[in-house]
């Protein structure tokens, strides 16, 4: 078992690059992995903007993604690349943070123009991080993005689920080889968060992976 991240970086509350993040983790999950979710949304924004490491907040993100196994990235597409909120948040971490971690960039858009964001945009913010193994990654349409409703969790069209779905388990594959390799790493104490504002753990579905 792996401890995931999966950091978002839309400002919106009612979030497609959330929905997509949630059902890559509840996948995980029925993988046996333990998933955590980031939103920068929660972050305190005068810190963020202020390049302000010491705030509590964000020095228990900072602390949480140094002690995962392996991080998801998702943001939306704005302006043709990835948000100002991940970017200010990516300026307050340490240069190798990302180092030793598989990391899964997806991206949400609304336009399929904007694809390349993946490979010009967020890839190379990532590669500053130290990430030694970037997957390929995902860029989804938002239309394909359908929503958590009251009773059903959030879910993919099916005309891109099962590419979405390839990533998922090319991402869990490496996870396993990663686990293998360095069966003894330590993981670094990282500072619990809020629970009610800044993460929030994703329960596991009880649909079989296909
Ligand atoms: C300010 C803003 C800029 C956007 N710019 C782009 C863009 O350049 N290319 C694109 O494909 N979609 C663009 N979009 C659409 C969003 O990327 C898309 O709706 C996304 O799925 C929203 O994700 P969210 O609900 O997680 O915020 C933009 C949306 C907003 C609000």
């Amino acid at each position: 078992m792996s401890s995931v991240v999966l950091l978002s970086a839309s400002p919106a509350g009612n979030s497609k690059t959330e929905a997509l993040l949630e059902f890559i983790a509840r996948r995980l999950s029925q993988y046996g992995h333990r998933t955590e979710f980031i939103k920068l949304r929660h972050l305190p924004a005068g810190p963020l903007l202020a390049g302000d490491s010491s705030d509590s907040l964000i020095a228990s993100a900072r602390a949480t993604i140094a002690a995962a196994d392996a991080v998801v990235v998702g943001s939306p597409v704005f302006k043709a690349t990835y948000t100002g909120l991940l970017k200010v948040f990516v300026d307050l971490l340490p240069m190798d943070v990302l180092h030793g971690k598989p990391v899964l960039p997806v991206l949400t858009g609304g336009s399929v123009a904007h694809v390349l964001a993946l490979d010009y945009g967020l890839k190379p913010l990532l590669a500053t991080l130290g990430a030694s193994s970037i997957g390929r990654g995902r860029f989804v349409s938002s239309s394909n993005i359908l929503p958590a409703t009251d009773t059903t969790p959030p879910s993919i069209d099916e005309s891109v689920e099962r590419d979405v779905i390839d990533a998922i388990d090319h991402f869990d594959s490496e996870l396993t080889v990663r686990a293998r390799s360095c069966p003894h790493a330590e993981a670094v104490d990282a500072e619990p968060l809020d629970p009610e504002t800044l993460i929030t753990a994703p329960t596991a579905t009880e649909r079989k992976p296909s």
